[in-house]
């Protein structure tokens, strides 16, 4: 079996920060989507990985190689324009051959695994393993309808009136009986060849399509508060690891990793919170769910639930929360300054000023 991740598309919900990153590489506690997704796919005890890519590929292709660091083998697909998920199975046509593959969007997030998944899929071998997660609106995804086996009778992409509260997650187990499938839709009303629809066409022809339900945590990190919530979960989860210095007049209270090279110098860390190779922590306190990548300065700062990532500083700001700030971004208090908020921010920034 062979892994489809894809890791294009635009990330326009992202923004700003996917004008200058992809979307996929944006760090929850402390590392790119990209590498959690990658272990789950290691999980699966498959190795061989084509990744769909577009504009953003360098960076892609520099964060992570050529996989050997993972345990992996990568292989670079390049997709010309965001043009569906069905479209980059298209564009991996060569690579997938007539292997059985999973298919994983590069911004799902999915702590506990999806094993269990890939048994239901091997056990009973479907043309087409999908998991499906119960949410209270899933207008904003893929919905299914199913019947008492577990077998999917209907797929409807974003639908206004949902007719299940059963939401598609973005991980899906296929036979090659997918490219025929693919070959026959045509372009959604948003201008995409969907692989809600490819897996419908199945349906209505009377082919195997099973939905696995999944009951853990799921985020599809697709916006900065889902970021920010993923952040959190996934913080839950750590143990405290002190590599860095810690200086007499600071307290670490709790799960607080403090990477390699990292100094915290008269401050206080409330974890669970992670604190990335050679930051500097002064005069500051860190509440607990905050992530500050690698190489970042917050000095008296205040910083609760948010996440810096990497050479972010912070000078003199005494209450940020739910934030996420930049790489290399710089937030301070201006000196002597009567008249008010001095703001230089970029195109699709949110900032929230206390009144
Ligand atoms: O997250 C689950 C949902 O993902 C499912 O419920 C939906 O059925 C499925 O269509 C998908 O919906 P999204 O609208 O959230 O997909 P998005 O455009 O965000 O793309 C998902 C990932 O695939 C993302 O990492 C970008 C990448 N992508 C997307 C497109 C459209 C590509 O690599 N190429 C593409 O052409």
């Amino acid at each position: 079996m062979k892994a489809l991740l894809l890791a294009g598309g635009t990330g326009t919900r992202l923004r700003p920060f996917s004008y200058s990153m992809p979307k996929q590489l944006i760090p929850i506690a402390n590392r790119p989507v990209l590498e959690h997704v990658l272990d789950n796919i290691r999980a699966l005890g498959v190795v061989d990985i084509g990744v769909v890519v577009g504009d953003h590929g360098p960076e892609i292709a520099d964060a992570l190689g050529d996989g050997s660091r993972f345990g992996l083998r990568l292989t670079y697909l390049h997709q010309t324009a965001p043009l569906g998920l069905a479209h980059a199975v298209l564009v991996a046509g060569d690579f997938l051959g007539d292997d059985d593959f999973v298919m994983y969007l590069g911004d799902n997030m999915l702590p506990q695994g999806v094993t269990a998944a890939l048994e239901a899929f091997l056990t009973a071998r479907p043309a087409v393993q999908t998991i499906v997660h119960k949410v209270p609106d899933p207008s904003a995804f893929g919905v299914a309808e199913i019947d008492a086996g577990g077998r999917v009778t209907r797929l409807v992409e974003k639908p206004a009136a949902p007719r299940s509260d059963l939401a598609l997650i973005g991980v899906y187990f296929f036979t090659p009986a997918i490219h025929e499938a693919i070959a026959a839709i045509t372009p959604s009303a948003r201008g995409e060849l969907e692989i809600t629809d490819a897996i419908q066409w199945l349906v209505e022809r009377g082919s195997d399509v099973r939905a696995h339900e999944y009951t853990g945590y799921w985020k599809d990190t697709g916006r900065v508060e889902d970021v920010l919530a993923c952040n959190r979960e996934l913080l839950e989860g750590l143990r405290r690891s002190v590599l860095g210095h810690v200086d007499d007049a600071s307290r670490l209270i709790g799960a607080v990793v403090l990477e390699a090279g990292a100094r915290v110098v008269r401050s206080r860390i409330e974890g669970p919170a992670v604190i990335g190779a050679g930051s500097l922590i002064e005069d500051s306190s860190i509440g607990a769910h905050t992530s500050v990548g690698r190489n970042c300065r917050i000095s008296g700062t205040r910083l609760d639930c948010s996440i810096a990532l990497d050479g972010a500083t912070v000078t003199g700001v005494r209450g940020l929360y739910g934030s996420v700030i930049g790489r290399g971004a710089v937030v301070g208090v201006a000196e002597d300054e009567p008249r008010g908020h001095r703001l230089v921010v970029g195109d699709h920034t949110h900032v929230e000023v206390a009144a």
